[in-house]
């Protein structure tokens, strides 16, 4: 992608260290920004800050050890964000669990409480500290990394899906409650082809892409565009929006297979 969309913007990724998130920041680093990419491990990070040097960009790259589910976390890593760049534009909410897989009536306690914890209270914690350090009072834009699961059933992953759901929501509540100083906006994936879907994914690719319309996985160089326009002033007038990027999977007919 070519292009200044968010020069001297200030960007934090969670879950900045690989996937999806990495290839956010990337795309805010060749967009002009300084990112600031948290995730649980220093190693992980380490690694992630080599790739984004690769990246042609003059912004400064921050990396902040922080777990989404530990609200100190967040307000540290805000913090940090605010002393050493001054400012914080974009928050993208993109790290997420998923500690359990099969029936909804099957789930325990404390793995439905870790996965709410992280995905849902996690993303308004987020969402808190930055719209109180910085988008409160000089605006800003939020883009949260939801899922196409929060749009359908799935007989393996219902509860993630449900705190994708509440993920869908809450981008719309919080589109009405921040405007009109920041715009709140989501992305809903289809399965991207990152090490945590691998599994889903490798073995039966040429199966899953025969049945899409596009007839391809999702890259998340497909995901990181989306979050550059949500991010920028492209989508100015846009919030409390879902942008589903799915090749076509939620467009089948009920009973066509391709
Ligand atoms: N891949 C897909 O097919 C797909 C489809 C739809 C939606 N999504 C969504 O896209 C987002 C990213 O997924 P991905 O496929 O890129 O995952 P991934 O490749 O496994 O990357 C996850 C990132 O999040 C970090 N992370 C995980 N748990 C964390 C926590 N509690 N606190 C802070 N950081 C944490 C990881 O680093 P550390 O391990 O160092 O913490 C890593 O940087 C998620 O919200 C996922 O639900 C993915």
């Amino acid at each position: 992608m070519n292009g200044r969309q968010l020069d001297g913007r200030v960007a934090v990724v969670t879950g900045g260290s690989r996937g999806i998130g990495l290839g956010i920041a990337k795309a805010y680093r060749e967009a002009g920004a300084h990112v600031v990419i948290a995730s649980r491990k220093a190693e992980g990070l380490a690694a992630a800050r080599e790739e984004l040097l690769r990246i042609k960009g003059d912004g400064e790259i921050h990396e902040v050890v922080a777990n989404v589910g530990e609200p100190e976390d967040a307000e540290a890593c805000v913090a940090e964000t605010m002393s050493s760049l001054g400012r914080l534009d974009v928050l993208v909410n993109n790290a997420a669990t998923n500690p359990y897989m099969g029936d909804l009536l099957g789930l325990d306690l404390p793995r439905a409480e870790k996965t709410v914890r992280v995905n849902q209270y996690g993303m308004l914690a987020w969402t808190r500290y930055a719209w109180q350090a910085w988008m409160s009072e000089h605006g800003g834009a939020v883009v949260n990394i939801a899922s196409v699961g929060g749009l359908i059933v799935d007989p393996h992953i219902g509860w993630y899906n449900a705190t994708k759901a509440a993920m869908l929501h809450m981008t719309r509540q919080l589109a009405y409650e921040l405007g009109p100083m920041a715009r709140v906006n989501a992305i809903a994936p289809g399965l991207i082809k990152t090490e945590l879907a691998r599994a889903v994914w490798e073995p039966r690719e040429p199966v899953l892409t025969a049945r899409l319309p596009l007839r391809r996985l999702g890259t998340v160089e497909d995901v990181a565009h989306a979050a550059v326009f949500l991010a920028s002033e492209a989508s100015a007038w846009m919030t409390g929006q879902t942008l589903v990027l799915d090749g076509g999977a939620t467009v089948l007919p009920i009973g066509v297979d391709a």
